[in-house]
């Protein structure tokens, strides 16, 4: 087994501020309408083994935009479907030619055993319910564009927090720069124990609580492929934590609305929340560009 190759993005866990304000800063100099051919001749493989439309195409504009080539793999279509373990997909991939994986797998962990037996750079583009560290950094960048700096900073995140990848990594990554973080959700979404997943974290029950004097409220997806025989009410879900106009009004005035997406109206926030002047959910997804143009970089480009 390998050290992951340099330039491997695989979660926030193990990245200090040094690391993360440096891709941050990178990210901030990336245009993808006037990019620079940091990837002149690069092979960047797309290698989805779960449904992605914002991390996937973002990634492969980011890679376009700095001149690589890009290859989309999925399960379905490939010999995935035959049966072909992912370390011999790796392998395969590595073969042929690839100076970099992009990866999304439904396993804890995956990404980084690919990162131990390859000698390219390997990305994680969420894997299962441990990091989407992509996603954290856009969602910082996103941050740091409204508000300016994390100093004095309270986040409130609501939801599934249990089964998502999106909130691990933002948890590490706002944890990191000392912001208030609130996590608030029912006890199947939000166990008392998801308060020890990073230092300052508050878990509550109550979603007025949550919001009260907040800068910025993220929302997360109920992720109904995952849920395993727990007991939550979707009508009661709505009823106790749906982010509505009234529920905003106790967020500070100038709080931002986040939503790493797909959203879901109707359930974790309603339509004019979404589309509403608070809502950055639309500048998120244009974030991604820059963020992951930033990440390839700093991966196969001259940006290191
Ligand atoms: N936020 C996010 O990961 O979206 P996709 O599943 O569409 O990539």
């Amino acid at each position: 087994m390998n050290k992951p190759a340099r330039g491997s993005l695989l979660g926030i866990e193990h990245l200090d501020a040094k690391e993360i304000l440096a891709l941050l800063k990178l990210a901030r100099r990336m245009n993808p309408r006037k990019a620079r051919p940091l990837l002149r001749g690069k092979r960047v493989v797309l290698l989805f083994y779960e449904p992605s439309t914002r991390t996937r195409s973002s990634f492969e504009f980011a890679a376009k935009s700095l001149g690589a080539m890009t290859t989309l793999v999925q399960s379905s279509g490939s010999s995935i479907e035959k049966g072909e373990s992912i370390l011999d997909t790796g392998y395969t991939l590595q073969g042929i030619g690839a100076d970099c994986i992009v990866i999304r797998h439904p396993s804890a962990g995956a990404p980084q055993l690919m990162a131990q037996h390859l000698d390219i750079p390997v990305i994680n583009a969420g894997d299962g319910m441990h990091e989407h560290p992509s996603q954290a950094l856009l969602d910082a960048f996103t941050i740091l564009k409204h508000k300016k700096s994390f100093k004095g900073l309270q986040v409130a995140i609501v939801g599934d927090i249990v089964h998502s990848r999106v909130a691990r990594s933002a948890c590490h990554l706002l944890s990191r720069f000392g912001v208030k973080i609130t996590l608030c959700g029912p006890p199947e979404f939000v166990p008392d124990v998801a308060a020890t997943l990073a230092p300052g974290l508050r878990v509550t029950r109550h979603i007025e609580d949550a919001l009260r004097g907040t800068d910025v409220v993220m929302l997360l997806r109920v992720q109904k492929e995952r849920l395993g025989g727990e007991k939550v009410s979707l009508q009661e879900y709505v009823a106790r934590y749906q982010v509505n106009p009234a529920r905003m009004k106790l967020a500070r005035r100038d709080a931002i609305v986040m939503h790493p997406g797909p959203i879901m109206r109707g359930l974790e926030l309603t339509a004019e929340v979404a589309d509403g002047a608070q809502s950055v959910i639309r500048d998120e997804v244009h974030n991604g560009v820059p963020m992951r143009m930033a990440i390839l970089a700093r991966a196969v480009g001259k940006a290191r």
